[in-house]
């Protein structure tokens, strides 16, 4: 198997990752990335789930009525995801996935491309996308904004301190985040232009179908989290967020992007 790359193992293997999506202001990812995949999907689809983590997704997927596989290469994240109901769970690599052509109706890549700093791998992780999905099938990627650094640090206010300011613009002008252990931002890192990743899935020969703002600029807002505890502004965020998710000026100010394709 393809090894990941030190820093990034390290990273995940903190463990913080299954509780992510659950509390916060992290919320809108998982609801508004739920609520895209719903519209999506065909009904009882053959899911396979790339980068899937401790299977936040996976689980509610299963749940729905798919039949989901989960490769990851973080063996903590596997024995999570391999505990939940429905899902099949087992270590590996988007770069060099272990299965047959052609074997999923849906492949979703969501999150492995936020650490392939090489175009080079990119695609490679892109075209194993393709080659493992059927005629006729799904792939649905995510991407983080090449702002959502700049954005992400100037809401929390580290913006303000100068080593990270300068580590930030680099990240807006190559795309390229490398971790440093004491300055608490990202693991390594590649941050994509909403345009950039339509270009890669077209060298993989995927043509894509859709494009979705997960958080549009919702994730901006300092009230959000306190809106989001409350079931009636929660519904009004994800509804206003279905009205701008597509709007191409939008793409670049949410956090994460997800693009949608479809094989002939
Ligand atoms: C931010 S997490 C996202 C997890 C989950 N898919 C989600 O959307 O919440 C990124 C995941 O990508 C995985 N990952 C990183 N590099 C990868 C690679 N080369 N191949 C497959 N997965 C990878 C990590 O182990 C991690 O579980």
């Amino acid at each position: 198997m393809q090894r990941l790359p030190d820093e990034i193992l390290a990273y995940y293997e903190r463990g913080d990752e299954d509780q992510r999506l659950r509390a916060g202001v992290e919320r809108l990812e998982f609801w508004r990335t739920q609520d895209v995949l719903r519209r999506l999907l065909p009904s009882a689809a053959r899911v396979l789930d790339l980068g899937g983590g401790t299977g936040v997704h996976a689980e509610w997927l299963a749940a729905g009525g798919h039949d989901v596989e989960l490769i990851d290469p973080v063996p903590l994240h596997v024995d999570r995801a391999a505990q939940l109901p429905g899902v099949t769970a087992r270590v590996g690599n988007a770069l060099d996935v272990d299965v047959a052509d052609e074997s999923f109706d849906v492949v979703l890549l969501l999150g492995p491309l936020y650490h392939l700093t090489e175009p080079a791998d990119r695609l490679r992780a892109l075209a194993e996308a393709r080659r493992v999905a059927r005629t006729g099938g799904l792939v649905v990627v995510a991407t983080i904004s090449r702002f959502a650094p700049l954005h992400d640090t100037l809401r929390l206010g580290r913006y303000f301190d100068a080593d990270v300011r300068d580590r930030v613009e680099i990240s807006v002008a190559t795309g390229t985040h490398r971790p440093r252990s004491s300055d608490g931002l990202f693991t390594t890192a590649y941050f994509h232009e909403p345009g950039e990743i339509v270009d890669e899935l077209g060298a993989a020969e995927l043509a894509v179908t859709g494009q979705f703002g997960v958080e549009g600029a919702a994730w901006l807002i300092s009230d959000m989290d306190s809106w989001l505890d409350d079931p009636d502004r929660r519904a009004a965020v994800l509804r206003a967020l279905r009205l701008t998710e597509s709007a191409p000026r939008l793409l670049g100010v949410s956090a994460h992007v997800l693009s949608a394709a479809r094989l002939p």
